[in-house]
């Protein structure tokens, strides 16, 4: 009975399963009451009774071994099922390709110059994108039905609001923004306050009717347009790179006294630095001015006691000089294409 006992065990290990069929077999022979361990059990009988101990021993080791067997022909089986066991990676698949996000170009700009101006002890403002007449225009020193304000062809929302009879409009540039700020704090003031803006224009490669720009402010005692001027040359040094100069040109604009139209140089080195300067060597990035007393007396702040520089740029502006863009409409497509280009942070 001893040597069947071991046949069967070397048996048992060996055994291997291929299918459910196969498993059942399994079962039959080792395990089910009919099995020949079953049989084995029945003949103990026949067995010396001072032997009968240790071949009891014996048999329900062997009876054990096949019930674990079972469990691990049972596990096999769903394995081959599954194809893999759960936790072990299959080295044998292609590598899935790390994509990495992209930070929007308009927003790394922003990110940017928010950065800059900051260091220059600039606080970051914002405001509302619908906006009423007297931010959008009226505080601004826009007269009533002045041709001034068809330079801005406005979206609007409400003709005659119940604010006061006012149009409630989508804000025309960040300027409005000035004025709630200059409302709601004491001088000194300085921030720039970025976002978005709307103009009722044909999109184009050239213009589009929502854009972004960044107002800034700064308004104190003795403020002076020297102040303003060395600010922006700071400015377009440190986003531009120290090469980098600037060039202001006489303008106007019904909120800034005088007002001018700011200029980044870009060179005429090659064939297409003179196509896109126009054979000037410089683009216009944006407008800037000393605020008019006007705007100033609007909200409330003493123009005999304090003076202030503004100016606002458009990011789109800045962003296709920085990156070479040459058409506004792909900054809103999202066309992965275009955005993957700028998965590098610079
Ligand atoms: N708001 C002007 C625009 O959208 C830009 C601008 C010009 C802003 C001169 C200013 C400024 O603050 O002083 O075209």
């Amino acid at each position: 009975m001893n040597e069947k006992i071991e046949a069967l065990k070397q048996k048992i290990t060996e055994y291997q399963v291929n299918n459910q069929d196969e498993l059942e077999q399994y079962r039959l022979r080792f395990i089910s009451r009919k099995s020949v361990i079953g049989d084995l059990f029945g003949e103990m009988k026949n067995v010396a009774a001072e032997e009968r101990k240790a071949m009891g021993v014996r048999l329900n080791d062997l009876k054990n071994t096949a019930q674990s067997k079972f469990k691990e022909l049972i596990a096999s089986l769903e394995e081959q099922k599954n194809g893999q066991p759960e936790d072990v990676p299959d080295l044998t698949l292609p590598p899935v390709p790390d994509t990495l996000g992209a930070i929007h170009p308009l927003t790394q700009i922003q990110n940017r110059v928010v950065e800059i101006f900051e260091r220059m002890g600039f606080n970051v403002a914002e405001g509302p994108e619908i906006e009423n007449d007297w931010h959008n225009f009226t505080a601004l020193n826009f007269p009533p039905n002045h041709p001034a304000r068809e330079m801005q062809d406005t979206f609007f929302i409400e003709k005659n609001s119940d604010q006061g009879g006012q149009d409630v409009v989508l804000r025309t540039h960040t300027s409005s923004v000035q004025v709630r700020l200059m409302e709601s704090q004491k001088p000194p003031v300085r921030a720039i306050m970025p976002g978005r803006v709307y103009r009722n224009e044909a999109i184009s490669a050239r213009a589009h009717c929502v854009f972004h720009q960044v107002e800034g402010l700064y308004v104190d005692r003795n403020v002076s347009f020297a102040d303003l001027k060395q600010t922006l040359l700071h400015f377009a040094k440190e986003l531009f790179g120290p090469e980098s100069n600037i060039r202001l040109r006489p303008s106007f604009f019904p909120f800034t006294e005088p007002s001018a139209e700011l200029d980044v140089w870009w060179g005429t080195k090659t064939e297409a630095d003179r196509r896109v300067t126009k054979g000037t060597g410089w683009l216009e990035i944006g407008g800037c001015g000393m605020v008019d007393p006007n705007v100033l007396e609007s909200c409330g702040i003493d123009s005999e006691e304090f003076t202030g520089f503004a100016f606002g740029m458009g990011f789109e502006r800045i962003a296709m000089i920085k990156y070479q863009i040459k058409d506004l409409r792909l900054f809103t497509e999202n066309d992965v294409r275009f955005l993957k280009q700028f998965t590098a942070f610079n």
